[in-house]
C-alpha cells in the first residue's frame, strides 16, 4: 500500500517551493502531470505549457492529517486529493489474463508458461511462445497482426532467402519469416531490454539462427530480400533511405504503424525519392500497414 496525493491547480512559479516542502513532510516522490500533444508526424509528442501544475506526489505511509492541512494553507488555490493505492505485480496481474490465441492464420501465440488449447493446430511449427519481459511484440497489437499478416502473404509468393526485421520486440515478426522458410533472419533494436527479450524467446523459441545483434540500422552494411519494420509512423519516415538502402533491387519492404489519420500523406512521404512504390495496404482500427516492392 502507498499514499497518493494529488494536487491539481498549482501555480508554475511554486513548484519548487513545493516539492522541497513535500520532501520535508516525508514525500519519497514529487512528479508533475505533464500534458502532451502530439500534432503531426514526429514520434516526440510536444509537452503544453499549462498555466498551472498538477502534481503527484508519493508517500510510502500515511501523512498525517496536519501535513496535508499546513500543505493546503500555503497553497490554497491548489485542489488536493488523497487516494491510498494497493502495491500491485503488474506483469504478475496482466499474466493472469494472457490467453492463447489465433494470432495471424495459422500461427498461435502461446504464453510461454502455458500449453497449446486443443483448438490450436497439433504443428508445434504454428506455436509461438511468448514471455513479454519488458518488450513489445507478444502479438496482441494490431500493428504486429498487420505486419504478421502482410508478411504470411508474401511469402509463399516471393519466397526471399533473407530477413531483416527493424525493430523487432519480442522477434515475432522474424520468428515467422524463419517458420516459413526463410534461411537468413536478422533482427535489431534499438532498445537493448527488447534486444534481450528478443534472444530469450527467440531461445524458448528454438529459434536461435535468429540473429539479434547489438547493431543499429546505420550499421547494417547488407542488403536483404524483406525488410520488416513495425515502428510508429514518425520514426519510420525519419529511417525511410536506410530501410531502402538495405532492401535488394526488386525486394519487398513490410511497413506496420501507421496511423490511419495521416496514412496517405504517410506513405507519400515515405516513398517520395526512395525507388519504392506501395503494392497493397490494408488496415485494423485505427492503424494501417503495407507491402512495399523496390522497383
Ligand atoms: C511497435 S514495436 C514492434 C515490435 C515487434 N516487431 C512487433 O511487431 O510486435 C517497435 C519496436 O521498434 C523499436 N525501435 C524504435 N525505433 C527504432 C529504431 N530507430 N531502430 C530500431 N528499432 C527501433 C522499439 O524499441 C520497439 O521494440
Amino acid at each position: 500500500m502507498y499514499f497518493q496525493l494529488k494536487v491539481l491547480g498549482l501555480a508554475r512559479k511554486e513548484e519548487d517551493a513545493f516539492t522541497s516542502a513535500c520532501f520535508e513532510l516525508g514525500a519519497a516522490g514529487v512528479a508533475e502531470d505533464l500534458k502532451f500533444v502530439q500534432k503531426d508526424l514526429r514520434y516526440d509528442p510536444d509537452v503544453v505549457e499549462t498555466p498551472t501544475l498538477d502534481m503527484n506526489v508519493y508517500f510510502t505511509e500515511a501523512p498525517g492529517e496536519d501535513a496535508v492541512l499546513q500543505l493546503q494553507s500555503h497553497y490554497p488555490q491548489a485542489r488536493f486529493e488523497m487516494t491510498a493505492e494497493e502495491n500491485k505485480d503488474w506483469l504478475e496481474e496482466w499474466k493472469k489474463g494472457f490467453k492463447p490465441f489465433l494470432f495471424a492464420h495459422p500461427f498461435w501465440v502461446i504464453p510461454a508458461w502455458l500449453t497449446p488449447p486443443a483448438e490450436a493446430p497439433q504443428d508445434k511449427n504454428l506455436h509461438i511462445y511468448v514471455e513479454p519481459g519488458m518488450a513489445f511484440g507478444t502479438g496482441t497489437h494490431e500493428t504486429t497482426r498487420l505486419a504478421a499478416q502482410l508478411i504470411i502473404e508474401e511469402l509463399p509468393r516471393s519466397k526471399p532467402q533473407s530477413v531483416l526485421d527493424v525493430g523487432t520486440g519480442t522477434g515475432i515478426l522474424a520468428l515467422i519469416a524463419l517458420r516459413m522458410g526463410v534461411p537468413t533472419n536478422v533482427g535489431i533494436d534499438i532498445d537493448p531490454e527488447a534486444r534481450r527479450t528478443a534472444r530469450e524467446n527467440l531461445e524458448r523459441n528454438h529459434a536461435t539462427q535468429i540473429e539479434i545483434p547489438d547493431k543499429n540500422l546505420e550499421d547494417i552494411t547488407g542488403t536483404y530480400d524483406l525488410v520488416i519494420a513495425n515502428i510508429i509512423d514518425g520514426v519510420l519516415t525519419t529511417l525511410r533511405h536506410d530501410l531502402t538502402r538495405v532492401l535488394k533491387p526488386k525486394g519487398k519492404m513490410v511497413l506496420s504503424g501507421v496511423l490511419m489519420d495521416r496514412e496517405s500523406e504517410f506513405y507519400e512521404t515515405f516513398v517520395k525519392d526512395t525507388g519504392l512504390r506501395v503494392i497493397k495496404k490494408i488496415s485494423e482500427g485505427e492503424w494501417s500497414g503495407a507491402l512495399l516492392e523496390r522497383v
